[in-house]
């Protein structure tokens, strides 16, 4: 039986996939539940469990903006680059494939292992790195490296993070309530939500997630958790759900999940390391590529690379302009790059995929 999952579509999106069913036709999937419910009947359970494993290796994640990220970083031979956010290796497998060299990190060590196997018939030109990309710096120094071409950040999460339940970060496969991006290091989402006071709560929820039922939320959680500490993803959810009500397709959970995964990894405070640090690594020419997902991050990039963009700096107050003492960068486009319709249709989680370039004068 060959089962076709698309694990980069959203959960919520997972019932436009269709199971075949042997002879009895095609099944549409509505979860992953109601899934192992039919094939349990059938006796296949154990055929579906090993075939999805597989399947979630096999669609690690599927490279967002290829075309725009090769436009800007114009891979060839004798370039280097640095891939900060590896993943399923599929923007790094690109730069490889046009003839350049990569020091690709993550800090997921499922990404290191999957894609030091998918990528070693690329030998020395492909160098995996396990760690936090704040820490560029060390970590290109840890291979010999001081300078690259380019810089790629593909920020947040990948597919095989998101749908892997045992990784905490999802509200609607049932998983121990983790989220951590790195797993040998910090506090998990259980620890944050069993913990942190509610004011802290709230504030992650506005802050973070944009959520406006804020309060609501944080105290659930934090009635919750006095009769039971959290553990799952579908403990939290469920609490969630009792107090913000669904809007659109959205599941109610949807923003609360968001910002504690932001929480967990710092994943503002980090980009904002690595900009500055991805300028001293960077020649001029040097090309800074970075994809955001939410406007939280967007802003910190676009902000980042305007404010070093001004040759000239001029105030109300000032008699005359004066040279922008942080300019470094030239913008080829002052908008962002966003996908295609084509690249949507065949990849929903594109969709809110944004491109912004700098190049280093
Ligand atoms: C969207 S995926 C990248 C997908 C990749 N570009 C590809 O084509 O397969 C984001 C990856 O970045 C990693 N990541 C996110 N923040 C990170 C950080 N601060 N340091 C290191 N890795 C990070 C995540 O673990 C995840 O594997």
């Amino acid at each position: 039986m060959i089962i076709s999952i698309r694990p980069w579509l959203e959960d919520s999106d997972r019932n436009q996939d269709c199971l075949p069913g042997g002879g009895d036709g095609l099944v549409a999937l509505t979860s992953d539940a109601e899934m192992e419910e039919l094939l349990q009947e059938a006796g296949r359970l154990d055929e579906w469990t090993n075939a999805s494993r597989l399947n979630r290796m096999e669609f690690y994640h599927l490279p967002v903006l290829a075309r725009e990220v090769l436009e800007a970083l114009q891979p060839g031979h004798g370039k280097q680059f640095y891939d900060g956010t590896l993943g399923g290796g599929g923007h790094t497998e690109l730069l490889l494939s046009n003839g350049a060299h990569v020091i690709g990190s993550d800090q997921d060590l499922d990404s290191i292992e999957y894609v030091s196997k998918k990528l070693s018939e690329y030998g020395d030109s492909f160098l995996p790195v396990h760690g936090n990309f704040s820490r560029m710096d060390e970590l290109l120094a840890s291979v010999g490296v001081d300078h690259v071409d380019g810089v790629l950040l593909d920020l947040g999460v990948s597919s095989h993070q998101l749908d892997e339940a045992e990784r905490g970060f999802s509200f609607r496969n049932d998983g121990p309530l983790d989220m951590r991006m790195d797993q040998s290091c910090g506090m998990t989402a259980a620890d944050l939500v069993n913990t942190a006071d509610q004011e802290e709560l709230i504030r992650i929820f506005r802050e973070y997630g944009e959520e406006n039922r804020a309060y609501h939320a944080a105290k659930a959680i934090v009635e919750a958790r006095a009769v039971k500490k959290f553990e799952r993803t579908s403990e939290l959810a469920d609490v969630i759900a009792k107090v913000i009500h669904k809007t659109g397709r959205n599941h109610p959970a949807t923003k609360v999940f968001q910002a504690l995964r932001i929480a967990v990894n710092d994943e503002l405070g980090v980009l904002e390391v690595v900009l500055e640090k991805a300028l001293k690594v960077l020649p001029p020419g040097g090309v800074l590529a970075v994809i955001t997902f939410h406007s939280l991050e967007d802003r910190i990039v676009k902000q980042f690379m305007r404010a070093r963009s001004e040759k000239m700096l001029d105030r109300p107050e000032w008699p005359e302009p004066k040279p922008n003492p942080q300019y470094c960068l030239d913008l080829p486009h002052r908008k962002p790059k966003a996908p295609q319709d084509d690249e949507v249709d065949a990849n929903f989680r594109s969709r809110s995929a944004k491109l912004r370039v700098a190049i280093k004068v």
